[in-house]
């Protein structure tokens, strides 16, 4: 039972594939600007990376400044947790406005009360794990989840190289989620671009995250959006 007061997600059995550009690589000096621009792109989510200095080595943002870029956009905001202790702080990113609150499996629980937790502020619930984390490591808590998030590069950084050998930890992922016979969203994050997402889609994602290939594409972030599109039409 889903209990989204915000944006919730749209079912996945509407096959709709969902681009989630990382702001992670935007100009944090023109924030605002680089927000506004993947909304009039053609993105379906804001993914949003915050990191503590613990769980992963970098610092990136607070709910601060979520409160301050969510207005700028109607599109949900995909938050993406990679806290040791993200149970501090579901609340307040929830008031700063994001719809779907992902933490790492690897990270402090108990996960189904902070999972809970998620879902009582009306957010989607997401579960990450890291590359060398195994996909049985999700099996537990699967009542708990409307999203899974499948790290392709180690997390902390943006701008890596997508690790290849990642593809058939998705696909069994896929298969936990058929067989479950529940409603989970299969999201993809690290090294995404229109070389990498074919893999990715045919194993079964249905949300792709990326960060340097969309403010980086030559061609412009529309451009970027629409060529990851188009991955999935083969
Ligand atoms: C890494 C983050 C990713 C990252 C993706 O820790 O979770 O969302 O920003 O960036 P690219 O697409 O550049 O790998
Ligand atoms: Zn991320």
């Amino acid at each position: 039972m889903k209990n989204c007061t915000k944006h919730p997600l749209p079912e996945g059995k509407t096959q709709q594939l969902l681009i989630a550009p990382s702001i992670l690589a935007a100009d944090f000096a023109h924030l605002g600007r680089d927000v506004t621009a993947i909304d009039q792109g053609g993105a379906d989510l804001v993914h949003v990376d915050v990191m503590d200095g613990h769980f992963v080595p970098n610092l990136s943002l607070g709910p601060a400044i979520v409160k301050a870029i969510r207005n700028l956009s109607q599109l949900p905001f995909d938050v993406h947790l990679m806290l040791s202790r993200p149970v501090q702080y579901l609340e307040a990113f929830s008031q700063a406005g994001a719809d779907h609150i992902t933490i790492h499996v690897e990270s402090e629980g108990p996960l189904p009360c902070v999972l809970s937790a998620i879902r009582q502020l009306g957010c989607s619930a997401g579960l990450s794990l890291r590359p060398g984390t195994p996909a049985c490591s999700l099996q537990p808590f699967l009542d708990y989840l409307d999203l899974i998030l499948v790290m392709t590069v180690e997390p902390g950084f943006g701008g890596q190289s997508f690790m290849q050998n990642q593809v058939g930890k998705i696909s069994e992922i896929r298969a936990m989620i058929e067989h479950s016979g529940r409603d989970i969203r299969l999201e993809v994050d690290g090294g995404i671009s229109a070389t990498t997402a074919p893999a990715v889609l045919a194993a079964g994602a249905d949300i792709l995250v990326a960060g340097s290939s969309i403010y980086g594409h030559p061609g412009g972030i529309a451009a970027a959006i629409a060529e990851l599109r188009q991955c999935q039409k083969g």
